[in-house]
């Protein structure tokens, strides 16, 4: 007869999965619960301190609606997104850095003509982009779809305000490479933004005396067939918190130095109406399969 006291519990637990079909599945619960086992044993996890971490993961389960995942959240500012992320991708092989979805992709945008205005009624300094899609070598890969999505120059995307279903998507687009591999829009240049703190992360975060900020970036999703899709950001160079984003998603490679502009004519021949910036930034694939991610949402809404 098994004796479950701290130091035989972990065997028993572990041998309890013995008979899983999955050898993958059996694997994982084996680790999850070994590593569980040693916090609370590292630790000497007190009744109170168990009952506070069950409240918390109560409440972060509580706040997921049809448009709110706060469970990625958790997971991002904990920094398990980003090692997910990188343990999953080592080889880069002179791809593109990949870096975390985050909670505002909501699914495939729709396809739009190079140039567009994706920001058009917002405030904010006007920005163009301007990216080529090419392979590890350098060629050029044509019809790719391209979604990118950024915040408004308050800090908030599109999916965060109310009556998002009626107005339409709003710095957020997709866009398919030219025969050059390349694509272009207009937009306005985001800015840093908070991740919303309403909740027990943002919680978390400011008893732990953390910042809850975001260097400013714009997202990109290429998805070109017969590569792995590429999830990405492009930060913009100089943001007082690229050295302590709050999901620690940045990397080196993907900050873009933005050049100021004042010329009349933006790259596509047609008018600037003020002074702005040019974002330039090409991005390569790597081959390979996978499925681009799609929006993890709740199916159901709680209130
Ligand atoms: C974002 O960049 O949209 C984001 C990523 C992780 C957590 C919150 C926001
Ligand atoms: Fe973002």
């Amino acid at each position: 007869m098994p004796q479950f006291n701290d130091t035989e519990l972990t065997a028993a637990v572990i041998k309890s999965f013995e008979e899983t079909p999955d050898p993958r599945v059996k694997f994982l619960m084996e680790e999850l619960v070994k590593s569980l086992h040693e916090y609370v044993r590292k630790t000497d996890l007190t009744f109170d301190e168990w009952t506070y971490a069950i409240d918390v993961l109560t409440r972060t389960g509580q706040k997921c609606t049809s448009s709110r995942q706060e469970f990625i959240l958790l997971s991002d500012v904990l920094g398990v997104s980003m090692l997910v992320d990188a343990v999953n991708h080592r080889e880069r092989e002179g791809a593109t850095e990949t870096t975390v979805l985050g909670p505002f992709y909501v699914g495939e945008h729709k396809p739009m003509p190079h140039g567009t205005d994706v920001s058009p009624g917002l405030s904010g300094e006007s920005m163009f982009v301007q990216s080529r899609v090419t392979d590890l070598k350098g060629q050029p890969l044509a019809g790719v779809p391209v979604d990118i999505w950024h915040a408004d120059d308050d800090g908030f995307y599109d999916s965060q305000k109310p009556n998002y279903e009626t107005r339409g998507p709003s710095s957020r687009a997709r866009f398919i490479t030219d025969a050059d591999g390349r694509f272009f829009f207009r937009t306005i240049l985001p800015c840093s933004y908070p991740i919303p703190t309403d909740g027990p992360v943002g919680e978390m975060i400011l008893q732990t005396r953390r910042h809850p900020m975001r260097p400013a970036h714009v997202h990109f999703l290429v998805d070109a067939p017969g590569y792995e899709p590429l999830v990405t950001h492009v930060f913009i160079e100089g943001d007082r918190y690229l050295d302590t984003d709050v999901v620690f998603g940045v990397k080196d490679e993907l900050v873009a130095k933005i050049e100021k502009r004042t010329d009349a004519l933006m790259p596509d021949g047609k008018p600037a109406s003020a002074p702005w910036h040019l974002m330039s930034y090409d991005f390569r694939m790597r081959p390979g399969k996978g499925t681009a991610p799609k929006p993890m949402l709740t199916v159901t809404e709680d209130a």
